[in-house]
Protein backbone atom coordinates (compact mmCIF):
# COMPACT_ATOMS: atom_id res chain seq x y z
CA UNK A 1 0.00 0.00 0.00
CA UNK A 2 1.38 3.43 -1.05
CA UNK A 3 1.01 5.99 2.11
CA UNK A 4 2.04 9.59 2.52
CA UNK A 5 0.91 12.00 5.32
CA UNK A 6 0.09 15.46 4.66
CA UNK A 7 0.92 17.35 7.71
CA UNK A 8 0.16 20.61 9.26
CA UNK A 9 -1.26 23.06 11.82
CA UNK A 10 -4.67 23.37 9.79
CA UNK A 11 -5.52 26.06 12.16
CA UNK A 12 -8.01 26.40 10.81
CA UNK A 13 -7.88 24.17 7.25
CA UNK A 14 -8.45 25.90 4.19
CA UNK A 15 -9.16 25.11 0.86
CA UNK A 16 -5.44 25.45 -0.22
CA UNK A 17 -4.72 22.63 2.29
CA UNK A 18 -7.74 20.05 0.91
CA UNK A 19 -6.89 20.83 -2.77
CA UNK A 20 -3.18 19.44 -2.02
CA UNK A 21 -5.13 16.70 0.09
CA UNK A 22 -7.21 15.74 -2.54
CA UNK A 23 -4.47 15.95 -5.40
CA UNK A 24 -2.22 13.50 -3.13
CA UNK A 25 -5.34 11.12 -2.54
CA UNK A 26 -5.41 10.57 -6.25
CA UNK A 27 -1.86 9.59 -6.54
CA UNK A 28 -1.78 7.37 -3.24
CA UNK A 29 -3.73 4.33 -1.74
CA UNK A 30 -3.85 6.23 1.86
CA UNK A 31 -3.36 10.02 2.78
CA UNK A 32 -2.95 10.66 6.67
CA UNK A 33 -3.47 14.28 7.08
CA UNK A 34 -1.93 14.85 10.61
CA UNK A 35 -2.74 17.79 12.95
CA UNK A 36 0.67 18.44 14.69
CA UNK A 37 2.22 21.13 16.55
CA UNK A 38 3.87 24.19 15.19
CA UNK A 39 5.72 25.37 18.18
CA UNK A 40 6.55 28.76 16.51
CA UNK A 41 2.64 29.35 16.16
CA UNK A 42 0.40 30.24 18.75
CA UNK A 43 -2.98 28.54 18.00
CA UNK A 44 -6.65 29.47 17.39
CA UNK A 45 -8.31 26.54 17.61
CA UNK A 46 -7.72 23.23 19.81
CA UNK A 47 -6.40 20.27 18.68
CA UNK A 48 -9.72 18.62 18.83
CA UNK A 49 -11.31 21.08 16.63
CA UNK A 50 -8.66 21.24 13.87
CA UNK A 51 -9.26 17.19 13.66
CA UNK A 52 -12.96 17.64 13.95
CA UNK A 53 -13.08 20.34 10.93
CA UNK A 54 -10.31 18.94 9.14
CA UNK A 55 -12.64 15.51 9.05
CA UNK A 56 -15.44 17.25 7.77
CA UNK A 57 -14.08 18.92 4.98
CA UNK A 58 -12.29 15.29 3.98
CA UNK A 59 -14.80 13.22 4.48
CA UNK A 60 -15.90 13.10 0.76
CA UNK A 61 -12.47 11.40 0.28
CA UNK A 62 -12.40 7.20 1.00
CA UNK A 63 -8.88 7.12 1.32
CA UNK A 64 -7.99 10.24 3.59
CA UNK A 65 -7.72 9.49 7.60
CA UNK A 66 -7.43 12.55 9.80
CA UNK A 67 -5.34 11.95 13.11
CA UNK A 68 -3.72 13.94 15.67
CA UNK A 69 -0.34 13.65 17.25
CA UNK A 70 1.95 15.35 19.92
CA UNK A 71 5.70 15.44 18.96
CA UNK A 72 7.95 14.97 15.78
CA UNK A 73 6.19 14.44 12.64
CA UNK A 74 9.32 11.53 11.83
CA UNK A 75 8.08 9.97 15.07
CA UNK A 76 4.55 9.80 13.76
CA UNK A 77 6.28 8.51 10.25
CA UNK A 78 7.63 5.52 12.01
CA UNK A 79 4.61 4.68 14.18
CA UNK A 80 2.57 4.53 11.27
CA UNK A 81 4.69 3.36 8.81
CA UNK A 82 4.88 5.90 6.51
CA UNK A 83 7.53 6.56 4.35
CA UNK A 84 7.03 9.69 2.74
CA UNK A 85 5.65 13.36 3.65
CA UNK A 86 3.69 15.82 1.63
CA UNK A 87 4.14 19.54 1.39
CA UNK A 88 2.92 22.28 -0.73
CA UNK A 89 5.52 24.77 -1.92
CA UNK A 90 3.07 28.60 -2.69
CA UNK A 91 6.07 30.26 -2.94
CA UNK A 92 10.06 30.47 -3.12
CA UNK A 93 10.13 32.04 0.50
CA UNK A 94 8.15 28.70 1.29
CA UNK A 95 11.08 26.76 -0.38
CA UNK A 96 13.81 28.00 2.10
CA UNK A 97 11.97 26.94 5.17
CA UNK A 98 10.69 23.75 3.67
CA UNK A 99 13.81 22.70 2.60
CA UNK A 100 15.53 23.03 5.80
CA UNK A 101 12.79 20.56 7.49
CA UNK A 102 12.54 18.07 4.94
CA UNK A 103 16.86 17.66 5.31
CA UNK A 104 15.96 17.56 9.29
CA UNK A 105 13.30 14.98 8.75
CA UNK A 106 15.61 13.03 6.28
CA UNK A 107 18.42 13.19 8.14
CA UNK A 108 16.73 12.21 11.59
CA UNK A 109 14.60 9.27 10.23
CA UNK A 110 15.32 8.80 6.49
CA UNK A 111 11.84 10.24 6.12
CA UNK A 112 11.47 11.77 2.03
CA UNK A 113 10.17 14.78 1.84
CA UNK A 114 7.67 15.28 -1.90
CA UNK A 115 6.42 19.17 -2.65
CA UNK A 116 3.70 19.56 -4.63
CA UNK A 117 3.24 22.94 -5.96
CA UNK A 118 0.35 25.03 -4.88
CA UNK A 119 -2.60 25.32 -7.22
CA UNK A 120 -2.19 29.19 -7.98
CA UNK A 121 -5.29 30.19 -7.26
CA UNK A 122 -4.62 29.66 -3.91
CA UNK A 123 -0.96 30.50 -3.66
CA UNK A 124 -1.62 33.79 -1.50
CA UNK A 125 -3.69 31.88 0.93
CA UNK A 126 -2.85 31.02 4.35
CA UNK A 127 -4.52 29.97 7.49
CA UNK A 128 -3.07 32.96 9.53
CA UNK A 129 -4.46 35.46 6.36
CA UNK A 130 -7.81 33.47 6.93
CA UNK A 131 -7.53 34.36 10.90
CA UNK A 132 -6.45 37.53 10.32
CA UNK A 133 -9.69 38.23 7.40
CA UNK A 134 -12.20 36.78 9.70
CA UNK A 135 -11.54 38.58 13.21
CA UNK A 136 -12.39 41.86 10.99
CA UNK A 137 -15.46 40.19 9.75
CA UNK A 138 -13.97 39.87 6.26
CA UNK A 139 -15.01 37.73 3.94
CA UNK A 140 -13.94 34.15 3.65
CA UNK A 141 -16.57 32.21 2.27
CA UNK A 142 -14.17 31.52 -1.14
CA UNK A 143 -11.19 30.30 1.13
CA UNK A 144 -12.51 27.81 3.75
CA UNK A 145 -15.58 25.66 3.54
CA UNK A 146 -18.71 26.55 4.91
CA UNK A 147 -18.36 25.36 8.21
CA UNK A 148 -14.75 26.36 8.83
CA UNK A 149 -16.50 29.99 7.77
CA UNK A 150 -18.70 29.12 10.75
CA UNK A 151 -16.25 28.07 13.52
CA UNK A 152 -14.50 31.39 12.58
CA UNK A 153 -17.34 33.21 12.87
CA UNK A 154 -18.12 32.05 16.04
CA UNK A 155 -14.79 32.30 17.37
CA UNK A 156 -14.55 36.02 16.38
CA UNK A 157 -18.68 37.05 17.74
CA UNK A 158 -18.18 39.55 20.31
CA UNK A 159 -14.32 39.79 20.11
O1 LIG B 1 0.93 24.06 8.78
P1 LIG B 1 2.34 24.25 9.28
O2 LIG B 1 2.36 25.13 10.52
O3 LIG B 1 3.27 24.78 8.22
O4 LIG B 1 2.86 22.79 9.69
C1 LIG B 1 4.13 22.63 10.28
C2 LIG B 1 4.20 21.28 11.00
C3 LIG B 1 3.12 21.20 12.08
C4 LIG B 1 4.03 20.15 10.01
C5 LIG B 1 5.62 21.20 11.65
O5 LIG B 1 5.82 22.26 12.54
C6 LIG B 1 5.87 19.85 12.35
O6 LIG B 1 6.21 18.89 11.69
N1 LIG B 1 5.65 19.81 13.68
C7 LIG B 1 5.86 18.63 14.48
C8 LIG B 1 7.22 18.70 15.22
C9 LIG B 1 8.32 18.47 14.20
O7 LIG B 1 8.51 17.36 13.74
N2 LIG B 1 9.01 19.57 13.82
C10 LIG B 1 10.01 19.55 12.77
C11 LIG B 1 11.36 19.27 13.33
S1 LIG B 1 12.53 19.48 12.05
Amino acid sequence: MRRVVCPGSFDPVTNGHIDIIGRAARQYDEVIAAVLTNISKRGLFSPEDRVAMLREATEDYPNVRVQQFDGLLVDFCRENDIPGIIRSLRSVSDFDYELQIAQMNYQLAGVETLFMTANPQYSFLSSSLVKEVASYNGDVSTLVAPHVEQALRDRFAGD
